[in-house]
């Protein structure tokens, strides 16, 4: 165990546990988006970047090991800053009728942006164009509502092994896709849903649990276990 120090307060930790999850796990919420308890870290979303004392560039804290003394800022004005500016350059490229998606209200991303208070006013917004493949009976797939926070590329490769969904890159525009751009169906997809459990937005999502059906399914990651703002509200 090692003590570090989290917006003034110590805490005793596993040394190298990655220092967001120290905090969550403490009840210091820090916001996260590409992070899931399940999943290898992959530090892409910039959500959770933190001050270290001694350091003058930020750090992502789901990428930063415990050590001995490690003393951190989780809510300065800089990262406060840094932070929105993080957010507002996702929603340039994500759709802004968030009231016609089906995961209103139960969206991550939804929930970061009230949480941090963030808009995209003063950046251009741009449309995608993807096709949305919804030609199967259980998933729908969605990229224009994609942050590329790789939460399904992980899901299928680390946890399925299936290696189905794949960061592509089309036209300077880098994708969550298959190889050849198949359809799922015709992609080897077991369709086991893990993708659609992560997802943190209506990018991937169960038909099933969309159209209102009663869902039974044994074979689900186990929830997030953390107090995430689109399951609790965080003051
Ligand atoms: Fe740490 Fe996304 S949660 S970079």
């Amino acid at each position: 165990m090692v003590n570090i120090t989290i917006d003034g307060i110590r805490l005793e930790v596993p040394e190298n546990k990655n220092v967001l999850d120290c905090a969550l796990d403490a009840g210091i919420y820090i916001p996260h988006l590409c992070h899931h308890p399940n999943l290898k870290e992959l530090g892409s979303c910039r959500m959770c970047i933190v001050e270290m004392e001694g350091e003058s560039e930020v750090i992502t804290s789901c990428t930063l090991k415990a050590k001995e003394g490690l003393n951190i800022q989780t809510n300065s004005d800089r990262i406060r800053k840094l932070r929105n500016l993080a957010l507002e350059l996702l929603l340039a490229g994500h759709p802004e009728e968030c009231t016609t998606c089906p995961k209103y209200g139960n969206c991550e991303l939804q929930s970061l942006i009230q949480y941090i208070g963030a808009n995209n006013a003063r950046m251009k917004h741009r449309s995608k164009g993807f096709k949305v493949e919804e030609g199967n009976p259980l998933i729908v797939h969605d990229m224009n509502r994609c942050v590329l926070c790789g939460r399904c590329v992980r899901a299928c490769n680390e946890l399925r092994g299936v290696n189905v969904l794949q960061y592509q890159r089309k036209d300077l525009e880098d994708y969550v896709g298959t190889l050849h751009n198949k359809l799922l169906k015709d992609a080897d997809c077991r369709f086991c849903t893990a993708c659609t459990e992560v997802c943190p937005t209506g990018t991937i999502r169960d038909k099933i649990s969309v159209a209102g059906a009663e869902q039974k399914r044994e074979d689900v990651l186990v929830p997030c276990r953390y107090a995430c703002p689109a399951h609790t509200n965080i003051p």
